[in-house]
């Protein structure tokens, strides 16, 4: 998506406030959208996601911003006049309808000749793979074809902008992560810009060119899926994306040569890659320490770098991975151990050594 970067990008939100009565939910947000790409509006319950997609497509009127589509002010225009569309959770397909009726709607309300209506809508059916169910009432679908149905109405007048409010949401884990490679091989296909909105951060990691972060109605980090669990902002977003364990500690010192830093804990001392340069001698800083990035093993009492001891408390074997929790001190790990080809030794073992990688992430604690 790098080369779209310098292009202007196709949808721009600039500082959208919304209020309900006196309950401000949108606090002043301009996220930006490039052409073809999707971008994941994610974060708890609550935080105004479903609000701004509603604000793009019009259906709630924004308090006060400015929503531009493609060059053009569309803040006064109705939804039907937005060139965007709306996949809901719930589908909203029209009950009484077949499968052909409900993708072929909006082109019957814009009018559209009869034989144009039945060639895109055969077009739009193959791309869903659902050239077979035409005739078929929209009640005698699974949860997975009522979604392609939907995700095939809504892209049937080719919309400048789609947006997908937990579109996976009604659909068994399973046939989540089917659908949700789908629809992302469909829309880079299409090469169709769309706004996904979701609340499962995995989800949205996998599935999305950038994340914007939300929290109570502000955008906390906008970023790549890798930027946004490698480098986060701050710890809401470290602890929003996947498991983390945070262990507090102080710079005891810089070396800008080696590009590694000291980190001093309770814990003892930690030699860290330098990877920001706001960090100074003596700063408070958080460690985000990923359960994954970090490495168990049997042969304890060795005195190492980076390597702590520890009290093994749990080890749930489950094929790919074990999760461990280790207590170091007073301090509880949770410790993913992939591959684990020692599980016989582990789940009998009491001491074990933990080594922090050298590639954890900090966060410079506020003074
Ligand atoms: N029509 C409405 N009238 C008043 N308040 C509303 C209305 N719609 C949403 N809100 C409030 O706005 C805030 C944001 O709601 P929104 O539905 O955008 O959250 P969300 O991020 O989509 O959450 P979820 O993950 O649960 O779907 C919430 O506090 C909600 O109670
Ligand atoms: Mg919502």
């Amino acid at each position: 998506m790098d080369m779209n970067a310098t292009e202007k990008p196709m949808l721009i939100l600039k500082d959208i406030h919304k209020f309900y009565g006196k309950n401000e939910v949108i606090k002043g947000v301009s996220p930006e959208v490039r052409r073809g790409e999707l971008v994941t509006f994610v974060g708890p319950s609550g935080c105004g996601k479903t609000t701004l997609l509603r604000l793009i497509g019009g259906f709630t009127d924004i308090s006060s911003g400015d929503i531009i589509l493609d060059g053009q002010r569309i803040n006064d225009l109705p939804p039907n006049l937005r060139d965007t569309r709306i996949c809901f959770q719930n589908y909203a397909l029209f009950p009484h309808m077949t499968v052909a009726e409900n993708v072929g709607y909006g082109l019957k309300i814009n009018k559209w000749p009869k034989d144009r209506i039945n060639a895109r809508v055969r077009e739009l059916l193959e791309m869903v793979e659902l050239e077979a169910f035409g005739e078929r009432m929209i009640d005698k679908l699974s949860g997975g074809q009522q979604q392609r149905v939907a995700f095939a109405r809504a892209l049937s007048l080719e919309p400048k902008a789609l947006l997908l409010d937990e579109p996976l949401s009604n659909l068994d884990a399973n046939l989540r992560l089917v659908m949700r490679e789908e629809i992302r091989k469909l829309q880079e296909r299409l090469h169709i810009t769309t706004v996904f909105v979701t609340h499962d951060q995995f989800e949205a990691m996998a599935i999305s060119d950038r994340l914007v972060v939300m929290k109570d109605g502000l955008i906390e980090q906008v970023g790549t899926p890798i930027e946004i669990y490698e480098r986060p902002a701050n710890e809401f977003i470290a602890a929003f994306v996947g498991y983390v364990n945070f262990m507090d500690g102080r710079i005891a010192s810089i070396d800008e040569k080696t590009r590694t830093v000291v980190v001093d804990t309770q814990y003892g001392k930690f030699e860290i890659n330098l990877e920001q340069e706001d960090l100074r001698n003596g700063d408070g800083v958080l460690m985000v320490v990923r359960p994954e990035s970090v490495s168990l093993s049997l042969d304890c009492g060795v005195n190492r770098q980076n390597v702590l001891c520890g009290t093994l408390k749990t080890y749930m074997y489950a094929g790919s991975l074990a999760k461990c929790t280790v207590m170091v001190g007073d301090k509880k790990m949770i410790i993913d151990q992939y591959n684990p080809r020692d599980a016989v030794h582990f789940k009998h073992a009491e001491k074990v050594e933990v080594e922090i990688p050298r590639s954890v992430h900090l966060l410079k604690k506020k003074k």
